[in-house]
């Protein structure tokens, strides 16, 4: 028995962000109590209001106070008020990239009630879990734009396993031109997919999908495949590796998904196949989150971004946010070995399934008219009789 009470910072963020986490705090913080958990729920605000109002994204001051939490709730950020790249970088991946939370992990599974757009394809067909490395690749920060002549960029690498390192980049130009670079380091390929034979190790799974494109970008992804080739060995008998181009990925993914486990990739095609993910599990609204330093405050927030179409009508769908506060409590078990998260963790997953399966209830992307509150409610009812049914 715990004695101290858990500590999550909640960041609601933008659009359907405080909607939907909303209806996930409700239900989470009801099956934690009932279980005798002691929680400590604290909001931050930040996000396009306070941002328009303070001109803070996100300060050090709060970076510093959020590292001081068990875990951070968060919703979404993206506001059409605000330029693009100001929030979602400012906010999104500072968090990232400052708590170095390097591990992605975007579980993908239909779950029965959800229809896929795949046809032929039902519950059981689809479940396997996308492991995106979340600190490096194009997502470094790297880039400039060349007017003609000559200029020299100067670049310190302040995310993933190269920071610290500097690059320096002459660029002659005629002018009209735009580059990024993308970077892969050792250490932060290796703790990725270490973290992805793990993940697989543990739970019986016997072959991990790596995932890149190293046939065209050769440097960056031949040495994401040489760490894969170096650490396989340590595996041998437990967990095999194979290589997948990413392209090909994509086609096997919607023509064949049963034949994926665990996929291990790169920063940026993990982002784009963890939508294609999200769009065969039965859209945004069912696709969880978590971005995870295993040494460190973690992260959780649905795989969906702030909806503006959606925002403050009640209408968005809040089971990407439920099923991610039930992947936090599940990893927060894993670090703190309390059982009680563990139960409450599949307490809620079973409500969420108990609740989809019935079809008594669909939100407008699932074709229905149910509210975002209407969902939350009966999503909270049934966890609610599986507290008091000792289940
Ligand atoms: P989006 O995920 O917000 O929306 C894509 C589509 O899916 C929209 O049609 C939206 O209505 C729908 N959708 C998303 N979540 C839904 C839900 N829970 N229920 C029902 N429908 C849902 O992506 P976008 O439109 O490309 O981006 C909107 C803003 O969000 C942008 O500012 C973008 O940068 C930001 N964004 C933030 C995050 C994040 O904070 N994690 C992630 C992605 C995008
Ligand atoms: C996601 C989002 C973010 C990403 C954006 C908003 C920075 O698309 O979490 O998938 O690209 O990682
Ligand atoms: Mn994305």
């Amino acid at each position: 028995m715990q004695l101290t009470a858990y500590r999550i910072a909640l960041m609601p963020g933008d659009g359907i962000g405080p909607e939907v986490v909303g209806e996930a705090v409700k239900i989470g913080s009801t099956v934690l109590e009932s279980l005798g958990v002691s929680t400590f729920f604290e909001k931050f605000p930040n996000g396009a209001e306070h941002y328009l109002k303070t001109g803070e994204t996100l300060s050090e001051e709060r970076l510093g106070k959020l590292k001081g939490f068990d875990a951070i709730f968060f919703g979404a950020v993206g506001d059409p008020r605000v330029k693009p790249g100001v929030l979602e970088k400012g906010i999104l991946l500072k968090l990232r990239s400052s708590l170095d939370l390097y591990v992605n992990l975007r579980p993908v599974k239909l779950l029965k009630g959800v229809e896929t757009p795949l046809k032929g394809f039902g519950p059981g067909d689809i479940d396997f879990v996308v492991i995106r490395e979340n600190t490096e690749d194009f997502y470094v920060d790297m880039g400039g734009r060349v007017d003609a002549g000559s200029r020299l960029f100067e670049f310190t690498v302040n995310t993933g396993g190269a920071k610290g390192s500097r690059y320096r980049v002459e660029v002659g130009s005629s002018g009209g031109e735009a580059f990024q670079i993308g970077v892969i380091s050792r250490k932060g390929a290796e703790r990725i997919i270490r973290f992805g034979f793990e993940y697989a190790a543990k739970r019986g799974i016997t072959l991990v999908t790596f995932v890149d494109k190293a046939n065209v970008l050769t440097e960056a992804y031949g040495l994401w495949r040489e760490m894969v080739e170096k650490i396989v060995g340590e595996y041998r008998g437990v967990v095999e590796a194979e290589f997948m181009y990413i392209d090909a990925a994509a086609l096997h993914m919607v023509l064949n998904p049963r034949r994926f486990k665990v996929i291990v990739t790169p920063n940026m095609f993990g982002d784009i196949l963890t939508d294609l993910g999200a769009a065969i599990q039965g859209g945004l609204g069912f696709a969880p989150s978590g971005n995870i330093n295993p040494g460190g405050t973690s992260m959780f927030e649905p795989v969906h971004g702030s909806a503006p179409d959606k925002a403050g009508k009640n209408i968005a769908n809040p089971t990407a946010a439920i099923l991610t506060f039930s992947l936090m409590l599940e990893y927060l078990w894993s670090r703190s070995g309390d059982k009680r998260l563990l139960e409450a963790s599949k307490i809620i997953e079973k409500a969420v399934e108990n609740t989809l399966a019935a079809g008594r209830f669909k939100t407008v992307d699932m074709g229905g008219n149910a509210r975002t509150s209407e969902m939350g409610d009966a999503i909270l009812a049934e966890a609610e009789r599986l507290v008091h049914s000792g289940r």
